[in-house]
């Protein structure tokens, strides 16, 4: 495992979408440790694989961690089978965007299905702390990242924070 240098945005990768993993090689579980190692020492408690240039769909999550209850879970071609009616309002970090945080409202819980390390399709549902972040990894597999979420106004106050964190 490595640690990897984590774009920010607006790095033009960040706005990719990326591709389908075919299949869950040798290089699939190293990108994961890699994605696992540099998660853990950011810190934060999700990162995908175009956070780190890598343009494949694949996620990592660990909701637990810092409460002290490790749970590091990897997610190949996530899917979003099912969204609740009901939402919910959390504010987000980024470790691509880092020092700002923004609301995003997003579906309270969702069913999501993936392929795990050993090629196996899993399904479950998530709720939530977890179900927002899955979300917001999978939007970083179709190439979103949280301003993609707000309005123009919103969007431009927190752009305008995060000019001003990075100078
Ligand atoms: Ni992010």
């Amino acid at each position: 495992m490595s640690l990897r240098v984590i774009l920010r945005w607006p790095d033009a990768r960040l706005r990719m979408v990326c591709a389908p993993v075919p299949e869950v090689t040798p290089e699939i579980h190293a990108l994961a440790g890699d994605l696992l190692e540099t998660m853990y020492a950011a810190p934060g408690r999700g990162l995908a694989a175009p956070q780190v240039g890598e343009v494949c769909r694949v996620f990592v999550m660990d909701t637990g961690w810092k409460e002290g209850v490790p749970q590091p879970r990897v997610f190949v071609n996530p899917e979003i089978l099912a969204r609740s009616d009901d939402t919910v309002t959390r504010a987000e970090g980024c470790l691509s965007i880092p020092g700002v945080s923004v609301d995003v409202t997003r579906p309270a819980e969702i069913t999501l299905r993936w392929t795990d390390l050993e090629g196996r399709v899993q399904q479950d549902r998530l709720t939530g702390f977890a179900a927002a972040c899955a979300q917001h990894e999978i939007d970083h597999l179709d190439g979103r990242v949280t301003f993609d979420r707000l309005t123009a106004e919103a969007r431009a106050l927190a752009e305008a924070q995060f000019v001003d964190v990075s100078a």
